[in-house]
């Protein structure tokens, strides 16, 4: 089988993060619709292609959509396992909530899923490193200008193929500060991942290009003080070194997202004898730290970056750089060993992996 038709798939506001290679979409899609009436239908196969949208629809005007993001890893002996998907249908049913949209429930995202990979997996190379990632989104499909919660949606699952991952050998980001505007603010929708959090923030990643970085870091909106996340990533600190060193995270504050991937790096950050913390940081402490030399390695994470080093930093005039400005020893051990639980090399302790069994097309 050929793979997808589609354009190559980018995803939004990850330039620069993604260090694997993205194929095309891949050439099947599932879809379900919701009306106040009759509630969720059962999900369809069909081929990846166009939808046909009412000028009207109220995720045009209002911006009534949410989206995730996950993966399908190939495992050593071929098959897929998708990885964390109730975790992602629990995040996906809250950021709906925050919206006032349907809860589609955990087992029809996670047969959706699966119907999907399994539709799908013959254009993933027979090799370990390889994946689908797995893009489910709502959004309001009531032909309506009023804006109120909406009566109808429509949820679609696609996918695209990521490749090898670079491993050791990816390199490290730079990463620029954004002192202009906040991403999220309490009260808003940061933790959700809805669209509406994406589009204000291209500005930004415009501003960090002409700066000559790759990401951009948020600050909280109160202070502009605590750093909060970085693109579509998590941020972790190593701070110290040795047997001393301890691995740092912000506490989730509901101002950014609580990454499913920031929680398997805290579980395999532990797994490797590391002391995780989570804890505020502050710009000026990241900096006066990494110019001591006390922290040592930052890297972001999340589902597309899996896990990549932040190699310097550009605040305004400042610049500073991160240890040596190459993945370091932290980094680059949380990424192997996350990579093994992604496809299957380690003992899946978590929980983690949902198999997809062959042959429940259709
Ligand atoms: C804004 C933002 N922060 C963090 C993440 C990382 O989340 P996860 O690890 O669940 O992919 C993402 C990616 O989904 C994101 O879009």
């Amino acid at each position: 089988m050929t793979v997808s038709t589609a354009a190559p798939a980018t995803v939004s506001g990850e330039a620069g993060i993604l260090k694997a290679e993205i194929g095309g979409f891949t050439p099947h899609m599932v879809t379900l619709q919701w009306t106040e009436d009759d509630g969720w239908t059962q999900p369809l196969l069909g081929p990846h292609q166009n939808l046909s949208v009412s000028p009207a629809s109220a995720a045009l005007h209002y911006g009534q959509s949410i989206i995730e993001g996950l993966k399908a890893h190939r495992q050593s002996d071929g098959s897929f396992a998708v990885f964390r998907p109730f975790d992602h249908a629990r995040r996906f049913r809250s950021s709906a909530r925050r919206l006032s949209m349907p809860e589609l429930p955990e087992e029809l995202f996670v047969g959706s899923l699966e119907r999907l990979v399994e539709a799908n997996r013959e254009v993933v190379p027979d090799r370990p490193g390889h994946s689908l990632y797995l893009r489910p989104f709502m959004f309001a499909s009531e032909a309506n200008v009023v804006p109120r919660p909406a009566r109808a949606y429509t949820v679609v699952f696609i996918s695209f193929l990521m490749g090898s991952y670079l491993g050791e050998d990816a390199d490290a980001v730079t990463a620029w500060v954004c002192r202009d505007f906040p991403r999220a603010f309490p009260g808003g929708t940061g933790s959700a991942k809805t669209p509406g959090n994406y589009a204000p923030t291209m500005p930004a990643q415009l501003a960090a290009g002409r700066a000559g970085a790759q990401q951009v870091v948020w600050l909280d909106a109160r202070e502009g003080r605590w750093v909060e996340e970085m693109g579509s990533a998590n941020l972790f600190f190593v701070r110290g070194h040795g047997a001393d060193r301890t691995v740092v995270t912000p506490p989730l504050s509901g101002t950014f997202l609580p990454g499913i991937t920031r929680d398997s790096v805290i579980a395999v950050a532990a797994e490797l004898g590391h002391r995780v913390v989570q804890e505020p940081v502050a710009i000026d402490q990241w900096r006066a730290d990494c110019e001591s030399g006390l922290i040592t390695e930052t890297f972001g994470c999340g589902t597309a970056a899996v896990v990549t080093a932040v190699g310097g930093v550009r605040d305004g005039d400042e610049e500073w750089h991160v240890g040596d400005g190459t993945p370091g020893p932290v980094t680059r051990a949380v990424r192997e060993r996350l990579r093994a639980h992604h496809h299957g090399l380690v003992p899946d302790v978590h929980d983690w992996r949902h198999p997809v069994a062959e042959g429940r097309q259709g």
